[in-house]
């Protein structure tokens, strides 16, 4: 079986196009994503129809700047890889379209890709500024996958075979970050916004609640959180509100924190390893990076957490987890469907939440 050594990869899952050239050993050779920040913040979220519309004008010409940026073109290109669940159907359909499209015109094998498999191998990338710190081969490591669409504590037996230790009941930690700042006007991503204001804040100012903290639970939920921080908010002057943003958004930003590390030791402590890895949008955290940091340092666990570039949303991910599915014999058929559930990774609950 021919080797693939190099994959073009496509993600389109929400609101960011996404184009990425691959190696096989997880070697970027180009990553370019063009976000859509500025078409949404109006709207202060993601509007899917938006977003959509969006990918169809910008994809094929991002996807030219990326190939132009390898010195033999298409030629070098072995295959090609797409994200095809889970996220928004008609922001994946322009992904899913292209790909086929492209894999008809250069005759070309491609894969489909959940997008939350991306994330769990985004730590093990590599390009000239960035090396995984440690190798691990084959063996298994817990993931904390934590974005605005997801957070779940994952047994990563090996490329393929999860296991759910945990998982949110209601809203994703980044949807969490997302409604705080629209409720406090910090405005559209929140999550950055929030990060900022909270590093100059007092977490101690405010009391907010911790939910599913009873022993050995691994689940989350973030909307009791959220109800306490609207319910502070609305009881606050707006002056009172915009003078203590830097307080509100530390003390909501602990309380995240201290779950979302909680929840990690427990599944560290369940599946008896000493490896994991942090990644999805919230983990370009400062709080969550540093303290997880730390607590590696304290106990032994080797944790890593992707840089900021491959944390968000990015094709970089895709291909990798892409190009070692091509190289073991898999291919998809050109009618590969879109779907928003995640699907194929099992949900498996050792908590009951
Ligand atoms: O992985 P991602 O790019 O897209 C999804 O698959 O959702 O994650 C985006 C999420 C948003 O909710 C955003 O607010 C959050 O990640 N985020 C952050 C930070 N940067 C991005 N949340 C907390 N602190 C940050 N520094
Ligand atoms: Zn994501």
């Amino acid at each position: 079986m021919a080797k693939f050594n190099k994959v073009l990869a496509i993600e389109t899952s929400c609101d960011d196009t996404s184009v990425a050239l691959v190696r096989s050993d997880g070697w970027v050779e180009a990553l370019e994503s063009a976000n859509q920040d500025d078409l949404h913040r109006p709207f202060g979220g993601v509007v899917p129809e938006i977003a959509g519309r969006n990918h169809t004008r910008v994809l094929l010409p991002v996807i030219d700047r990326v190939v132009g940026k390898s010195a033999d073109g298409w030629a070098g290109i072995d295959g090609l890889v797409v994200t095809h669940r889970p996220g928004l159907v008609g922001s994946l359909l322009v992904g899913v379209v292209t790909a086929k499209s492209l894999s008809i015109a250069y005759d070309l094998p491609f894969v489909g890709v959940n997008h939350l498999e991306g994330h769990l191998q985004a730590p093990f990338l590599r390009d000239e500024k960035y090396q995984p710190q440690y190798d691990w081969g084959d063996k298994p490591y817990v993931g904390l996958a934590v974005s605005g669409g997801h957070t779940t504590l994952f047994l990563i037996k090996k490329l393929g075979e999860y296991e759910v230790l945990g998982t949110t009941i209601d809203d994703a930690a980044g949807e969490a970050y997302d409604k705080f700042a629209k409720m406090t006007g910090l405005g559209f991503p929140g999550g950055v916004r929030v990060d900022k204001c909270a590093q100059a804040g007092d977490s101690g100012a405010y009391e907010f609640p911790k939910a599913l903290w009873q022993k050995g639970n691994m689940n989350f939920s973030f909307s009791g959180l959220k109800t306490a921080v609207q319910n502070q908010v609305q009881s606050m002057p707006e002056v009172e509100r915009k003078e203590r943003i830097n307080d509100l958004a530390a003390s909501f930003q602990k309380v995240v924190v201290d779950v979302l590390l909680e929840k990690l030791k427990r599944a560290v402590e369940k599946a008896g390893v000493k490896r994991a890895i942090i990644t999805g949008g919230v983990s370009a955290n400062s709080a969550l990076r540093e303290r997880s940091e730390l607590w590696g340092q304290e106990s032994g666990v080797e944790i890593m957490a992707p840089p900021l570039r491959y944390c968000t949303d990015n094709a970089a991910m895709i291909g990798y987890v892409g190009i070692q599915r091509l190289n073991n014999g898999e291919r998809s058929e050109h009618t590969l469907g879109v779907y928003p559930q995640s699907g194929i990774i099992p949900i498996k609950r050792y908590a009951k939440g």
